[in-house]
């Protein structure tokens, strides 16, 4: 019998959520996870200041939660920065990283991005590092080429046993928020060209989680999920109404179909 695959679906509210909204929000993801075979993980990365509403309402509960940055600095005079260990004192397991909203508005280099990958890891998060094209590159025939450095120079900073738990998001910038998810088809062939990426950094790292993130909605996500290289999704805007992500995790119990 062979071992079934794992899921995960984590949920990047980005810059929205309001205590009130919150509340009512968490209480119904944490009972709706409850439900989930064992084979679908669930995460939620949310603004820093809801950080310790999040961990009092589903501490205990099958969803776990995190960050959406880091600071590339353990401490210090960094204003506005988050590091790593904060997060992880309010009980978070993951810090996405390298988003391409960060990528394009505070010009994150590919440098910090594997910087602060390795700063998530120091601190025992799951660093959720986030690659993907634009239209332009795409058109132009680059997307193996971006997404290959954005993904290389993470991984030439770590070693094999550090690069074995990273997960990583492939998000084409054209998908995000727009509506226009990639087919499965052709997130399908760039997961197929970062696993070959993955594998070759050793074989303790060729299966880590590999996620598809831009414009996942419950419609979607279920072909999305049944790709052979895509391990679940990060998900933006439907991320933000419980009864769409619950949708989307539930898409992602494949368990029968492989
Ligand atoms: P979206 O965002 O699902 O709203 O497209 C995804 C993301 O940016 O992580």
């Amino acid at each position: 019998m062979s071992k079934q695959r794992l899921r995960l679906v984590v949920g990047n509210w980005k810059m929205h959520g309001r205590l009130a909204g919150n509340a009512t929000f968490l209480e119904a993801v944490a009972r709706g996870a409850a439900a989930l075979p064992g084979s679908v993980q669930v995460g939620l990365c949310v603004p820093c200041p809801y950080l310790a509403q999040v961990q009092s309402l589903l501490e205990g509960s099958r969803v776990e939660w995190g960050v959406q940055d880091i600071s590339a600095h353990v401490q210090g005079a960094y204003t506005g920065e988050v590091a790593a260990e904060m997060a992880v004192e309010f009980g978070s397991s993951f810090a996405i990283v390298g988003h391409s909203e960060r990528r394009a508005y505070h010009r994150e280099s590919v440098a910090l991005v594997a910087l602060k990958t390795e700063r998530a890891l120091a601190a025992g998060l799951t660093p959720i590092v986030c690659v993907g094209e634009t239209l332009e590159e795409r058109d132009a025939g680059l997307t193996q080429q971006i997404v290959g450095s954005q993904l290389g120079e993470v991984l030439a900073k770590l070693s094999v046993e550090a690069a074995a738990r990273i997960v990583v998001a492939y998000e084409p910038v054209w998908a995000i928020g727009t509506g226009k998810s990639a087919t499965a088809g052709q997130a399908q062939e760039v997961h197929a060209f970062l696993r070959k990426l993955l594998a070759e950094k050793g074989a303790l790292v060729a299966n880590v989680p590999l996620l598809y993130g831009g414009s996942v909605k419950p419609e979607n996500a279920r072909e999305l999920f049944l790709q052979a290289d895509i391990d679940g999704g990060l998900i933006g805007g439907a991320s933000l109404k419980e009864q769409e992500f619950l949708a989307i995790c539930k898409a992602a119990d494949i368990s029968g179909v492989e």
